[in-house]
Parts: structure tokens; C-alpha cells; sequence
């Protein structure tokens, strides 16, 4: 099983930084070997440019695909599953991580009918992991953590994957309360993808 991790966060003071840690502490531990997008520290330009607006938006296929968004597919087809690890912002990804998937799920690539294009392969998992400042009660009682699923899990992962699950890391405005049960959660992720690689 090859894993691509893509991590969104600009701090490596932040708390997601320190899942990101874990995460790949507990990955080696089980032996899953895994490769890393970190869009910050790549500096990984999220805004579309007017040539690959005009590629998407008038289906332009011949019109050509950045090296790095290339760098990118070339990722995805080497996993067997995603992990998407990011902070809430405002209910969401960071922009950071939407122009992720604005600009790498070209037309053709990940949508969309292009013959003389390879098309996205479709991977075994896909897992979203983010850390949240609410409880996760709150976002549930709120209608936003179902939001947030229907958005990742239903639109983005969608049928590109063929098991997905979300884990909202809730809570992290009162960190001392949740980080022994996150920690054992990521643990637990960790297990089933181990167990799905088998
Ligand atoms: C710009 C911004 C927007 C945020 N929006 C939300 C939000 O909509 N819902 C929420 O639960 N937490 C929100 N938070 C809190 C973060 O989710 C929380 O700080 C993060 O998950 C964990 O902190 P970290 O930045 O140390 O990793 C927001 C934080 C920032 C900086």
C-alpha cells in the first residue's frame, strides 16, 4: 500500500503539524511507506492561472497542464490512498488545499471525457483527517461536520476512491480534553488502512 499524504498548514507550531508527526510515526510503525505533499512548504501555487481556467471551464484538453500539476498526478498514480490532513478554516480546507484540487483534478484527468489523456486511476482509500477549534458535538448539532463529509467525501473523494472515511479531530480549542483521544484515533485509522493493505 502506497500512501500519499497531502498536508496543508503553514506552521510547524501548529497542532496539525503535530498530527502530521504522529501520523507518519504510526505509518512507519506499520511498515506503510508513504510519500508527502506538504503545499506550504512546496510553496504550491492554489490559484488558477487564466490558461487552466480556460482549459477547465471551455474543456480545452490540448491546452497543456503545469510541470507541477503533472508532479502531482504523477503522485496520485504511484498511491494506493490519499490521506488529506489540514485545519479547519471557516468550515473548510485552507484555500491552500481547494486550489489543490481546483488545479490538480484537471478535465480529462480527474472529470470529464478526454480520450488522448490517461485518466485518474482509482485508489483504494482515501482519508480525510482534519483538526477542528469546535467540538465535535457542536459541528454535528450545527449540520457542519455533515457539510464538510457530504463536500470531501462525496464531491472531492468521490467516486475516485473506493473506501473513504473522514475523521474530524474536534475540539482543539480545549487541546488537553481531546489529544489522547486523537491520538488513539489516528492509531486506529492507521490500523485499518494496514488492514485493507493486506
Ligand atoms: C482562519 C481560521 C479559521 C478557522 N475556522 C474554524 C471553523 O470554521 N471551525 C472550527 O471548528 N475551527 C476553526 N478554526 C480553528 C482551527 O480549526 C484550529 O485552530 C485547528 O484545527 C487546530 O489548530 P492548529 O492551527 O494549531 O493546527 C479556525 C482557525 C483559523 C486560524
Amino acid at each position: 500500500m502506497n500512501i500519499l499524504i497531502v498536508y496543508s498548514h503553514p506552521s510547524k507550531k501548529s497542532y496539525t503539524f503535530q498530527v502530521f508527526e504522529r501520523l507518519k510515526l504510526v505509518l512507519s510503525k506499520q511498515n506503510l511507506s508513504y510519500e508527502v505533499s506538504d503545499l506550504y512548504e512546496m510553496n504550491f501555487q492554489g490559484d488558477m492561472s487564466e490558461t487552466e481556467y480556460e482549459r477547465e471551464g471551455f474543456i480545452k484538453t490540448e491546452l497543456p497542464i503545469a510541470q507541477d500539476v503533472r508532479a502531482e498526478h504523477a503522485k496520485i498514480e504511484r498511491a494506493d490512498c490519499i490521506i488529506f490532513l489540514y485545519p479547519v478554516w471557516w468550515s473548510d480546507c485552507p484555500a491552500k488545499l481547494k486550489g489543490w484540487f481546483d488545479r490538480v483534478y484537471s478535465v480529462g484527468y480527474a472529470y470529464g471525457q478526454n480520450d488522448s489523456f490517461p485518466k485518474m486511476k482509482t485508489l483504494k482509500m482515501g482519508l480525510v483527517i482534519c483538526t477542528a477549534g469546535h467540538p465535535n458535538d457542536f459541528l454535528n448539532e450545527i449540520g457542519i461536520a455533515q457539510s464538510m463529509k457530504n463536500i470531501m467525501l462525496d464531491d472531492r473523494l468521490g467516486k475516485r476512491f473506493e473506501q473513504k472515511e473522514m475523521l474530524i479531530l474536534g475540539g482543539t480549542l480545549e487541546l488537553e480534553k481531546v489529544i489522547g483521544q486523537h491520538m488513539r484515533q489516528i492509531e486506529e485509522v492507521v490500523i485499518k488502512i494496514k488492514e485493507h493493505s493486506a
